[in-house]
């Protein structure tokens, strides 16, 4: 198994360039489906969880000639419209080609993708809203069966609660669907953006793209056919730079990122004593001299992302004071707390809220990750912690940091992947 090595205490200096996002890219991979013709990404994380959706596409019976950060994707030749368990279980985020393979086929099978470290991800918000656009859906089997003979027609779908994933499903079954669909309490992320304009500039009629009620006239049946799509910067990335320069109280640069997409995570690190130049595509944090706690619930875009929350906890776990970080988005997102504990962090867990009394100094350990971001927060906690830090099961990190350890040695930390045994 493989693991990150890292001996604390480097300052960090220089620039760093943020990738393409992932959960920007998973949607826009998905929703190449909608069309019969060649479509070319940029911008693409050299990430697992993009190999994994493109593997899927490939099974599918599409065409993927993928390297670096650029793929052609041609899934005119689709012929399987089944995402099996074995790719759903490694990625959750391939229940995103149910909503554009129901709507170009009228029929496919998809995996139920089951729980999760950070909580239950029910998918039963997506469900119903196709149901309302005509499916018909079945579980049979561990699998999500879903049948719409005559296509998909448009419906005024209301969210009981914001989602993601389930409003980007439903943008891309609209996009196909015959008629308009409306969709109240819609996601806003920046990731929802950029799928609602690939989709617009294909030629689909989008209305409140950005807002949080979303109207989409589809084009019955035709599908689409998409210009060029560049991924937007990836804005947890970004963010987990931004931490990383606070924790080690260094000045950093971050090229090719959108402040704009950041501004929760900046105004929370302004709070705790940093500050900022930002132009149109770089930023650049001075850190505090004394990090002062800070006070966070993690809530829907524009507010503060629950992506964020693990690294700013291993931020705070320095703070000069006390810190209180509330999750409301996801009911067991706290892993990394007992985990940071071992690195000789202090912090209380109630419920969904944590208790982070800051501390002088922690101590190098051996940590294991738990999902994605809890990662980083590992990885953060061992630039500052003195002696060696041992980052275990970070096969997590790999499916959404593209290079984390490349990207942080360049910038001065003493980081290395090792494997047992080696
Ligand atoms: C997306 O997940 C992201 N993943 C997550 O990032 C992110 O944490 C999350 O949005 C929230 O911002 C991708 O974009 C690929 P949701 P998603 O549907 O779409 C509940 C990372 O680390 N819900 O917005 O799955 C759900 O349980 C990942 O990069 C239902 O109850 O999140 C949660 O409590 C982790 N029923 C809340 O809604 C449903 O049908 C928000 O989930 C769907 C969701």
């Amino acid at each position: 198994m493989q693991y990150l090595e890292i001996r604390g205490g480097k300052k960090l200096s220089g620039s760093v360039t943020i990738s393409g996002a992932k959960n920007a890219a998973l949607p826009v991979i998905a929703a190449t489906i909608l069309s019969d013709k060649p479509v070319t990404l940029t911008n693409l994380p050299d990430v697992v969880d993009i190999r994994t959706l493109l593997k899927l596409l490939t099974m599918l019976g599409g065409k993927v000639d993928h390297e670096g950060t650029v793929a052609h994707i041609d899934n005119g030749p689709i012929s399987s419209h089944k995402a099996v368990y074995e790719i759903v279980s490694q990625m959750r985020a391939s229940i995103l080609v149910l909503g554009p393979l129901l709507t170009r086929f009228g029929e496919c099978e998809v995996s139920l993708p089951g729980g999760c470290a950070i909580g239950q991800r029910p998918i039963d918000l997506h469900l119903k809203a196709l149901e309302a656009m005509g499916a018909e859906i079945a579980i049979e089997s561990g699998y999500v069966h879903a049948k719409a003979p005559h296509g998909l027609h448009g419906a005024k779908i209301i969210f009981d609660k914001i989602t993601v994933g389930g409003t980007e499903n439903v943008v891309m079954a609209a996009a196909m669907a015959k008629g308009t669909t409306t969709i109240i309490n819609a996601a806003k992320e920046p990731e929802i953006v950029q799928l609602c304009e690939m989709i617009a500039d294909a030629g689909v009629k989008i209305e409140g793209i950005g807002s949080n009620e979303l109207t989409i006239e589809g084009t019955d049946g035709r599908p689409l056919a998409f210009k060029t799509v560049e991924i937007i910067p990836d804005r947890i990335e970004a963010g987990t730079y931004l931490c990383a320069g606070a924790i080690t109280q260094s000045e950093i640069t971050l090229e090719k990122v959108n402040a704009e997409h950041i501004r929760a995570s900046i105004d929370k690190l302004e709070s705790m004593g940093c500050s900022f130049d930002i132009s149109e595509n770089s930023i650049t944090i001075h850190p505090a001299e004394v990090i002062k706690p800070v006070n966070l619930i993690t809530i829907e875009y524009p507010g503060f992302p629950t992506d964020m929350q693990a690294q700013f906890m291993a931020v705070a776990a320095l703070a000069e004071g006390e810190s209180l970080i509330e999750e409301r988005l996801f009911e067991n997102r706290f892993m990394h707390v007992s985990e940071l504990n071992r690195l000789g962090a202090d912090i209380w867990l109630k419920g969904s809220v944590a208790a982070v009394k800051g501390v002088d100094q922690l101590h190098g350990a051996d940590v294991m990750a738990t999902d994605l971001r809890a990662s980083s927060a590992l990885v953060l906690a061992g630039l500052v912690a003195d002696g060696v830090t041992n980052v275990r099961r970070i096969y997590h990190l790999d499916r959404g940091y593209d290079d984390l350890e490349g990207k942080l040695s360049a910038l001065g930390a003493d980081i290395v992947r090792k494997k047992d045994g080696k």
